[in-house]
């Protein structure tokens, strides 16, 4: 097994696995849908579903943090300040994700939606991120002066998932879980902060790409991007109001948080777009996997926008919400801008590693790319149908059975598994080539 600091691709390929498998549970949820009983005695819906997101999130912030680790040390040749630390974080997340998988295996679960799992693994998860937090600060400060923007956006989005993994559990305390609205704003609150800050880790990483494949240090310092840094913490603290749907707030409360957001997705798209018509086509070349996913990050962004404009119009939204719309939202962002981003950071490590044209010329790879994009765009589509067909109907069925409603969707929900396997095969054309790139490296690596 390799030694120099390759514990930082070990995070990436736990990652990446972590991807594989959650396509894997969201396909076999998926099947629920058509035939409720399917693995029933085994592994019931309320169990894969958690399986499946769990995994997901796992894949970004794994990722996201190998790639931190990586730049830092491998490409800016940072001395991390605590080495051993590095490789410590490592080992406490591959002893909390066993303990998270057994939890939810095992039906011994407790935690609230989305982090199903039994409660008291948090606590490592925070020790994890404490000693991220201390070996980042602690090796940035003293040897990098002058900070471009996505060294910012790692530092704070590290600081920030502390704190809003940390207030997600809140709850424990009785005085916050006997007032209903304190409680459910307060967890509605802690997740979206919780996704704003590991967007600060990926969107950085984004920055970062641009910046090292265009090899031109403007973009990491120009004042657009910091604009942009900005707006992602404003969001951060303040985008979630557009997620407390349930509670009693002003309307203009949630306006604001959508426009904040929508403008953040606006400038990405301004930032790429800008990039991308500076970029030689020599430079593209060296980097061609990396630059494509980034292109198809800028599209995805595009795309929810536009999802999310429609979503932010009250009267739609009032029937929207609770459909498979939604899911279109949470799965949209979740695959096409975070996971795109984070292939195009694999994608750049690998060739950077192997110091070769490998990965941009392996025709699995570029393949699974077109089918990744494609297939994505159908299962969304098939998600939006879904939820356009829930509402009509439920406008139409008012009394109604769900039983009822879930036998009309029959022919929606056989096609979204049918776009859900294609989509798992176009994924697993890129995680599996990737994941033996990197195998390889630690192996070879003593
Ligand atoms: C291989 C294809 C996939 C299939 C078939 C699939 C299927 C599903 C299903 C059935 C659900 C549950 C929806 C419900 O509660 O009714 C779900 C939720 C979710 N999936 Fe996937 N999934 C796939 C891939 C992914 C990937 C790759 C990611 C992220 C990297 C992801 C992120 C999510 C998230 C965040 C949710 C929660 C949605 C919400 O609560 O609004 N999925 N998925």
């Amino acid at each position: 097994m390799g030694s120099k600091n390759s514990f930082s691709i070990i995070f990436i390929i736990l990652g990446l696995s972590a991807l594989g498998f959650a396509a894997l549970m969201g396909l076999l949820s998926s099947i629920v849908y058509i035939q409720p009983d399917f693995l029933k005695d085994i592994i019931p819906f309320n169990q894969l579903r958690p399986l499946h997101t769990t995994s997901a999130v796992s894949w970004i912030i794994l990722t996201a943090t190998g790639g931190i680790y990586y730049y830092l040390t491998k490409v800016e040749k940072v001395k991390l300040l605590f080495p051993l630390l590095g490789k410590l974080h490592l080992s406490i997340f591959i002893l909390t994700g066993i303990g998270i998988y057994f939890s939810l295996a095992s039906g011994n679960m407790g935690g609230r939606e989305y982090l199903e799992y039994f409660p008291i693994l948090t606590i490592p998860i925070l020790l994890g991120w404490a000693l991220f937090g201390v070996n980042y600060f602690g090796s940035m400060v003293k040897q990098v002066e002058k900070w471009p923007v996505y060294f910012w956006m790692w530092g704070t989005g590290i600081i920030f998932m502390i704190y809003h993994l940390s207030e997600a559990h809140f709850w424990i305390f009785s005085s916050i879980r006997s007032d209903f609205i304190k409680d459910i704003s307060l967890q509605w609150k802690s997740y979206g902060s919780f996704v704003g800050s590991w967007n600060l880790l990926v969107y950085g990483t984004a920055i970062y790409l641009m910046t090292k494949i265009k090899g031109d240090d403007s973009i990491g310092r120009g004042k657009i991007s910091f604009f942009f840094y900005f707006l992602g913490l404003t969001n951060l603290m303040f985008g979630w109001a557009h997620h407390t749907y349930i509670i009693p707030t002003q309307p203009w409360i949630r306006y604001v948080a959508y426009a904040v957001s929508m403008t953040e997705w606006i400038i990405f798209i301004h930032i790429v777009y800008h990039w991308k018509k500076s970029l030689s086509v020599e430079k593209i070349k060296i980097n061609q996997m990396a630059y494509r996913f980034l292109i198809a990050s800028d599209f995805w962004v595009f795309f929810n926008l536009t999802l999310a404009l429609f979503m932010s119009i009250p009267s739609l939204n009032y029937y929207m919400h609770g459909t498979h719309i939604t899911v279109a939202h949470s799965m949209g962002t979740t695959i096409g801008i975070n996971t795109s981003i984070l292939f195009a950071s694999v994608s750049y490590i690998i060739s950077d590693l192997l110091k070769n044209n490998k990965l941009n010329n392996n025709k699995i790879v570029t393949i699974g790319y077109y089918a990744f994009n494609g297939t994505l765009l159908l299962f969304l589509l098939v998600l939006l149908s879904s939820g356009v067909f829930k509402a009509l109907w439920m406008v139409e069925h008012a009394n109604a059975s769900f039983g009822a409603l879930q036998e009309a969707s029959l022919p929606i929900y056989i096609t979204f598994v049918f776009a859900g396997s294609a989509l798992f095969a176009g994924l697993f054309m890129v995680i599996v080539p990737m994941v033996k790139y990197l195998l390889n490296f630690v192996y070879s690596d003593k």
